[in-house]
């Protein structure tokens, strides 16, 4: 295999992702145009790992170019007002029609496993249902929807208890109403709805382009909702073709952020390995919109323990920082801070207070996928900060490998004999760290 190092490094780093999804619900729309696209195949298998790796996932497949072509043949003409299509009695049956086969040849490629295939022993199961309940749409300046609904409730115990056991949910554009009427719905909608319901970490969005790209050319990785609105406010003042995808994933994306979905991904159908490179890697593939700020630098709670201890024992195993068991830093959670981002722990530092004046810095890392970025300087201001707050006027660092990252930032060397008392005695000679000081006041 080529690049051999490459991959086990990429793979060994992919650990601390497959934890912060393990567990988690992501909702994924697949658009009409993706079931089509040569590329879908590399989506399925792609879909099966995060499912062989304890993501729960609720797919809703769309089918706008199915039913527009099936509508034409049918020699049905195709209403739409406001970018919605008007479903007629006439137009329902094709569109039962075209839902039906399409729902089932996915239920088709997700149930291959060939040997050597990538889902070769995946044992998947989808699982279909009356999940949705719609009502119509109605009279809308003046023009009834007819037979075109909106959803009314998602039957979340239903999906919920699917996916406890550890089957996908395949959704499609359909709703059912308690009277006993099927109606045409926007697959965005489902899919932003189903998100909102279930409370899901992610709502993932497939579509034609890369993701957002800005007036100079260049893909936006992140987006706030702010500036989502304004691309979309765009994207209708340039009058483009609402069926491109990107205006209803950006409004479906924008729907879910304010209903507190935190993180919308709008990645592309056509690219292999997009889904695996958005959610595995740090840049992303595609773009992120997310209605809250995604990195936070925070005090550490229990729950981070397993998250810390991911970044710190390649540290630990190099000798650059002294070994912590999992009881130790459970005991001294308290003293940690952290910055994580969409759910990964990716730096730490602690203060453990020694006297009165004095507190020491230490385990302070950094990922090093994130390291030279000014998180380093960000997390030591935070931890003086917070040794100032607590009335301290002193803090000491012991290092091995970092002496000059601390001189830059102010501290100076100091002998050993300057430690405190506590410190001074638990010195070990034999790491022979280099002792540093810098004066808060
Ligand atoms: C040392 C560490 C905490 C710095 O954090 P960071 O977020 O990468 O650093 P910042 O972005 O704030 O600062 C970057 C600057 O520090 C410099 N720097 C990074 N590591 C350094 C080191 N070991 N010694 C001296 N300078 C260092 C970089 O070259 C960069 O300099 P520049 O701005 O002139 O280009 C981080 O690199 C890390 O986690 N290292 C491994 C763990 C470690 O050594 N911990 C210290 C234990 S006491």
């Amino acid at each position: 295999m080529q690049n051999l190092p490459e991959y086990i490094d990429w793979f060994r780093h992919s650990s601390s992702y497959i934890n912060a999804h393990r567990k988690k619900v992501f909702v994924v729309l697949l658009p009409g145009e993706a079931l089509e696209h040569p590329n879908f195949s590399n989506i399925v298998h792609d879909i099966t790992l995060l499912n062989s790796l304890g993501v729960k996932l609720v797919l809703v497949h769309g089918s706008r170019p199915q039913i527009n072509a099936a509508l034409q043949e049918a020699g049905i003409e195709s209403r739409y007002h406001k970018g919605l299509r008007i479903t007629d009695t006439e137009s329902l049956q094709v569109v039962k029609k075209i839902i039906g086969s399409l729902s089932i040849d996915i239920e088709a490629v997700f149930s291959m496993g060939l040997a050597n295939s990538p889902m070769h022993g995946a044992d998947l199961t989808l699982s279909r249902g009356n999940y949705i309940t719609a009502r119509p749409l109605g009279v809308l300046d003046g023009i009834d929807h007819a037979l075109t609904g909106v959803v009314r409730k998602v039957n979340t115990a239903a999906i919920q208890q699917h996916l406890e056991g550890h089957n996908i949910v395949l959704l499609n554009n359909l709703g059912y109403s308690p009277t006993g009427e099927v109606f045409n719905l926007s697959a965005e909608e489902v899919a932003t709805e189903v998100a909102v319901a279930l409370h899901a970490e992610k709502l993932i969005l497939f579509i034609p382009q890369q993701g957002i790209v800005d007036e100079n050319g260049n893909m936006v990785s992140t987006l706030s909702p702010a500036s989502a609105q304004n691309v979309l406010n765009a994207v209708h003042a340039r009058q483009e073709n609402t069926q491109n995808g990107i205006a209803q994933a950006l409004s479906a994306a924008l729907k879910a952020c304010s209903r507190k979905v935190a993180r919308s991904h709008l990645i592309s159908f056509a690219h292999n390995g997009a889904l695996i490179e958005e959610l595995f890697t740090r840049d992303g593939s595609g773009t992120l919109v997310s209605q809250e700020n995604f990195e936070v630098l925070r005090p550490a709670t229990i729950e981070d323990v397993g998250g810390l201890l991911e970044l710190i024992t390649p540290l630990e195993e190099a000798g650059v920082l002294v070994h912590r068991s999992r009881e130790l830093l459970e005991a001294e959670i308290g003293f940690f801070f952290v910055i994580e981002r969409e759910g990964m722990i990716i730096a730490c530092a602690a203060l453990y207070p020694l006297d009165e004046q004095c507190g020491e810095i230490a385990c302070i890392a950094i990922h090093k996928d994130y390291q030279d970025t000014g998180r380093g300087k960000d997390l030591l201001a935070a931890l003086e900060a917070h040794a100032k707050r607590s009335g301290l006027s002193r803090v000491i660092v012991l290092t091995t490998q970092t002496t000059h990252w601390f001189l830059e930032k102010g501290f100076t060397p100091i002998e050993i004999s300057e430690l405190p008392e506590k410190k001074k005695n638990m010195y070990n000679y034999q790491r022979n760290s280099k002792a540093l000081a810098k004066s808060l006041n």
